[in-house]
């Protein structure tokens, strides 16, 4: 099996290779991946193919193949951007992945190889605000509520009210605080 860059035993990250490129085609166009992420639903392999090739070129972008630790069996899409110590989530998975608690896992691994490896210094993220599975995965991986960011977003044509989440980096003893004592949104 490909080696895994992260696991918590139950899930793995690992990068992207070429031959992914079909899966990540067709698990693109599932309803609750277009309804609710910025995926075309025309996207094809080929382009997916040149996407993961221009990966390891981005100094400030970073993506895993979310994965079943033991199986290997492809699971989902999680990726970061980053820059100035800031660094923006996004992810999906495969609706035969789902409601096991793959994506919270992935999530809360990424969390904390960005901030113990890469050094960000906060997360974000922002889902539409009727996805509440999304946004109870940023719950569950720590991440707080941000409304100063909340805006409508122009997204495939249509107007996309989102809501917007943070995750200070933890050795900031008030912003672990401000963690602990917060609530669900
Ligand atoms: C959002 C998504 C990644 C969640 O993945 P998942 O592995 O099923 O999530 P988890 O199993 O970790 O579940 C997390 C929580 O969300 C809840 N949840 C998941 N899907 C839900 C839904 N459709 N409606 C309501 N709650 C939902 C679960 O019950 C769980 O809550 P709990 O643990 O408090 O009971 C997945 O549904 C998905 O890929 N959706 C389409 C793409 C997407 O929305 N990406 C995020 C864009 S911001």
């Amino acid at each position: 099996m490909t080696r895994l860059i992260h696991t918590d035993g139950v899930v793995g990250l690992r990068a992207w290779a070429a031959d992914d490129a079909e899966w990540y085609a067709t698990a693109a166009r599932d309803p609750l991946i277009q309804q609710f992420t910025t995926e075309s639903s025309t996207v094809a392999p080929e382009q997916v193919r040149d996407a993961i090739g221009a990966l390891p070129g981005q100094p400030t972008a970073v993506g895993f193949l979310i994965c079943d630790a033991r199986t290997g069996a492809r699971l989902g899409n999680l990726a970061l951007d980053h820059e100035d110590g800031i660094g923006d989530v996004s992810y999906w998975l495969a609706a035969d992945a789902r409601g096991r608690g793959a994506a919270t896992r992935a999530v809360t691994l990424l969390v904390g190889w960005a901030f113990d490896v890469l050094g960000l210094t906060e997360l974000r993220l922002w889902c539409h605000a009727d996805n509440i599975g999304s946004r109870r995965v940023a719950e569950h991986a720590g991440f707080v509520r941000d409304p100063a960011r909340d805006r409508d977003r122009e997204i495939k044509g249509a107007n996309w009210p989102t809501v917007a989440y943070r995750l200070p980096a933890p050795e900031e003893p008030s912003n672990r605080a401000q963690i602990s004592s917060t609530s669900a949104p």
